[in-house]
């Protein structure tokens, strides 16, 4: 069926972004809200979005104006009955869909398509309000539906072929991809985002971390557009609140509870930057600039540290010592072998002339950077040293050792700093005469490029040592995000659980990694889906990080599932090995 006119229900968030759309591709759309003057706030969104467009010469003036010709507004339903489609987006209540759906049905011609814009509730339960749950579909688009490519169809017991067809086929006439898959709570992607998103905000309302460090951390050390918190707030904490609900209703999982502070927000009225006021507070209603920044940390005071040891000769190490002497300090590298501080020389060596022949780094800095590292097989060789890195093998005995050595070697005022990433940092604060002066300092692969490193704090590590260290990071040209040492810290502890969640949608058949991945990428903007980053990241290492928070916290939620484990035994570890969840052996 050719689909010629567009009737959308309710012009908010996403209702208003799916006018411009459908406008945008050359429809002729009539969108219904509730009053006049809901009518003309709507509009002003669309004219708003529509005017940002022009500033930023995506669209000229006559496009523009003619854009706004195609889209009316109404408060009459009946309005939209000359429309083949229909799509609603007023508020994620059932109560308020079913009888909009059961009022759309009588004034509608008989072959039209009625669509949910639900992020999360049965559409079924919609279908059956009306007299043809055959042509009844999901169309979720994503936030903000002017840029995301994602539109999940979402087809129920009773949708009929055809009109899933004719959906698909009117998706990718508005410039969308759409994935299909069935009726169920979250669908594919929110289904992943949201118990991330809601263990976010737990992790903000337990005091665990910052706003500001809990979204920096997530978009510097997974490349995410937003960080969660800042994405709650541009979905609209009333909505998200609904999603975590009926998430909950359907599987009864308690990762979907919401979490008490979205429920106080919601009371209080701060729905986000629709209200001006989330998370985070907003210079106006629906603006995007921050009004209540916290300045950064660590760019006040000095670190005192000039001397920089690193213990280990690995991936990490080498790319510590090669951030730490580009930053002007005298870094030594020790290690056990001499072949080993050998080649771990040689790979900063590559780096910098890799840097060299890309232009973005003369060859006389790239010597005097070299020069800045000296290498060593002796810990007396870090007496001096004002911090010490250790960047070994993830193994709490190999690096207690290592603790006791420097502690005896290294001179007393020294910062002592590992750079595990699941290990519990007191356990090596413990076994030094110093614990004060031990943290975690945990670096992102490759060290080189990844911006983020994770502030552990212990129990014992003193405010000076934690000041100087995240001052030394900021002087390094990081980006330092404090934390205190429990597993994952922040990035590990939000990725890994979404990880497993992945592993476990595709083991119950419900959707398969390459749409999942299309899903994740689509419709969150993440530079790659959940099955492509377990590939790299390695499934062993996957498996590894979820056992240790499993340990660590006992819940389901971090219990691999049980598919991740059967790879790991079958030695399919991802790109290493060629095989992965995908293949790479062509
Ligand atoms: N916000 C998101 O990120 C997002 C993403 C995808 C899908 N969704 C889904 O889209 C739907 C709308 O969410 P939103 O964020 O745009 O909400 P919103 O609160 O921004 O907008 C809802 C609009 O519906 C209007 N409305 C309420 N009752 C109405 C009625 N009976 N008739 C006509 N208009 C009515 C309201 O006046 C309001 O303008 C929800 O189902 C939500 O789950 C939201």
């Amino acid at each position: 069926m050719e689909i010629s006119k567009l009737g959308v229900i309710g012009a908010g968030t996403m209702g208003s972004g799916i006018c411009e759309v459908a406008a945008r591709a050359g429809l002729d759309v009539v969108f219904v809200e509730q009053t006049p003057e809901e009518v003309s706030a709507g509009r002003e969104r669309i004219e708003r979005s529509i005017e940002r467009a022009v500033e930023k010469n995506k669209l000229n003036r006559e496009g523009a104006d003619e854009m706004l010709g195609r889209i009316s507004g109404t408060t009459e339903l009946a309005d939209v009955g000359d429309c083949n489609l229909v799509i609603e987006a007023v508020p994620e209540h059932l109560d308020l869909k079913k009888d909009l759906f059961e009022r759309l049905d009588a004034v509608m011609a008989d072959d039209a398509i009625l669509a949910t814009n639900t992020s999360s509730l049965p559409v079924i339960d919609m279908a059956v309000a009306t007299k043809r749950p055959e042509r009844v579909i999901g169309f979720h688009f994503f936030n903000p539906a002017q840029v995301m490519q994602l539109v999940e169809l979402v087809r129920t017991v009773a949708t009929d072929q055809a009109v899933v067809d004719d959906a698909k086929a009117f998706a990718e006439r508005l410039g969308k991809t759409p994935v299909v898959c069935r009726d169920r709570a979250g669908f594919i992607a929110n289904l992943l985002l949201f118990p991330y998103l809601n263990s976010a905000a737990r992790m903000f309302d337990q005091g665990y971390a910052s706003r500001e460090d809990i979204d920096a951390s997530m978009q510097l050390g997974c490349g995410h557009p937003m960080g969660p918190l800042a994405l709650l707030d541009l979905i609209g904490l009333d909505s998200a609140y609904e999603i975590c609900e009926a998430l909950w209703r359907q599987f009864r999982d308690d990762q979907d509870v919401p979490t008490p502070l979205l429920k106080q927000f919601l009371v209080a009225g701060y729905l986000g930057r629709k209200t001006g006021r989330g998370f985070y507070r907003y210079e106006a209603p629906e603006s995007s600039k921050v009004a209540d920044a916290a300045p950064p940390v660590g760019t006040e005071g000095t670190a005192n540290i000039t001397t920089v040891g690193v213990v280990g000769t690995g991936l990490m190490a080498s790319g510590i010592a090669e951030v730490a002497a580009k930053a002007g300090n005298t870094v030594i590298l020790r290690g056990r072998s001499e072949a080993s501080i050998k080649k771990s020389k040689g790979a900063v060596e590559k780096s910098l002339s890799k840097a060299v022949s890309k232009g973005k780094l003369e060859q006389a800095a790239a010597d005097e950077i070299l020069g800045r590292i000296t290498t060593s097989l002796e810990f007396s060789d870090l007496a001096e040293c004002d911090i010490v890195v250790e960047a070994v093998a993830e193994d709490l005995p190999v690096k207690v050792e290592i603790f006791k050595e420097l502690d005896r070697s290294v001179k007393p005022d020294a910062i002592l700093a590992s750079t595990t990433s699941s290990l519990s940092v007191v356990d090596l604060a413990a076994v030094t005469d110093r614990p004060d002066r031990v943290l975690g300092l945990h670096f992102f692969n490759p060290a080189p490029i990844m911006k983020l490193v994770e502030i552990v704090r212990t129990v014992a590590t003193s405010d000076n040592v934690e000041e100087r260290s995240i001052s030394w990071i900021r002087s390094i040209k990081k980006h330092p995000v404090r934390c205190r040492d429990r597993a994952g810290f922040i990035v590990n502890f939000l990725l890994f659980p979404y990880l497993n969640d992945a592993i476990r949608m595709h083991e119950e058949g419900y959707s398969t990694p390459e749409d999942i991945d299309a899903a994740m990428k689509l419709g969150c903007g993440h530079p790659m889906g959940p099955f492509a980053l377990m590939d790299i990241v390695g499934l062993d290492v996957t498996l590894a990080i979820l056992n240790s928070l499993h340990q660590e916290f006992r819940e389901r939620r971090y219990a691999p599932a049980p598919l991740l484990e059967h790879m790991v035994s079958a030695g399919y570890l991802g790109r290493k090995t060629g095989r992965g969840f995908y293949d790479y052996s062509q």
